[in-house]
């Protein structure tokens, strides 16, 4: 196999799976997104090539650049990792990327990474879905430029559906996402986490509610948890020795 397209994880190097390390460790060129911990890229062979493709709104380059980059390496023969942050099959256009390299005839492999969409939540202290209080859980994104175009958002149907939220890429529109989801008829009393850099040293958690997610000010990446379970926190115990202890 000559391209893998290998999920990083949400942060923590830690996080990273054994399978990724592997190839990482005998990779010719890799080919990164911005949001990857150096950690990770110090796993590289001292001869690797190492290539930032961006993935920030502006600097980013195109994705067909990107494709035809995996392409052309790929078909060189050369030992190519891709790497993309979390899982790279959740909102990572992963899929094109492997659809591309299949189109191509080059072949490649997925190696699957911890989604920020679970880890985030839970480096907070939140189950996803938790008995008695979320049977399910959704992944949503809240970019999405034309909410009526196909592969738009359905707000009202996700509000009306219940259980728990989980919305990346949503911090810009949470505004509006929040005023629809009430719309919908979920109670603006409804929990809110936002976790901001999950299971990295930058991690911040904000709560609230619905009728308060406007107001949380934290900037990407972010993952913001809807529904009775943001209003957990089962984090690790405070550590024994305070008053009070045994
Ligand atoms: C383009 S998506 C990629 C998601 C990625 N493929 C995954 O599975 O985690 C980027 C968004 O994921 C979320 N995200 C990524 N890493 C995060 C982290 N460590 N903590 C919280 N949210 C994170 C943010 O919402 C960010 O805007």
């Amino acid at each position: 196999v000559s391209v893998s397209l290998i999920g990083a994880g949400p942060g923590d190097p830690g996080l990273f799976t054994m399978r990724g390390a592997e190839l990482l460790g005998r990779a010719e060129v890799v080919i990164y997104d911005r949001l990857i911990g150096h950690e990770l890229l110090d796993l590289a062979p001292p001869g690797a090539e190492l290539i930032n493709v961006g993935k920030s709104p502006g600097t980013s380059r195109p994705q067909a650049e990107i494709n035809a980059q995996l392409v052309e390496h790929g078909r060189a023969g050369r030992r190519v990792v891709r790497l993309k942050g979390g899982d790279p099959f959740v909102f990572g256009r992963g899929g094109e990327e492997a659809e591309a390299l299949r189109n191509a005839g080059v072949d490649y492999e997925v190696v699957p990474g911890v989604s920020s969409a679970f880890a985030a939540p839970a480096a907070a202290g939140i189950p996803v879905t938790h008995r008695g209080m979320a049977t399910s859980v959704t992944v949503v994104t809240g970019h999405v430029g034309d909410q009526s175009a196909p592969g738009g958002v359905d707000w009202y149907s996700l509000g009306r559906a219940g259980g728990t939220l989980v919305i990346l890429m949503g911090m810009s529109e949470r505004a509006r996402i929040a005023s629809e989801l009430i719309g919908s008829g979920r109670d603006a009393g409804t929990p809110v986490a936002v976790v901001h850099w999950g299971t990295t040293p930058h991690q911040q958690v904000v709560r609230s509610t619905l009728g308060g997610l406007a107001s949380v000010e934290l900037p990407a990446p972010s993952a913001i948890v809807v529904g009775p379970v943001a209003a957990l926190d089962l984090g690790p115990a405070p550590a024994s020795g305070g008053a009070g202890s045994s």
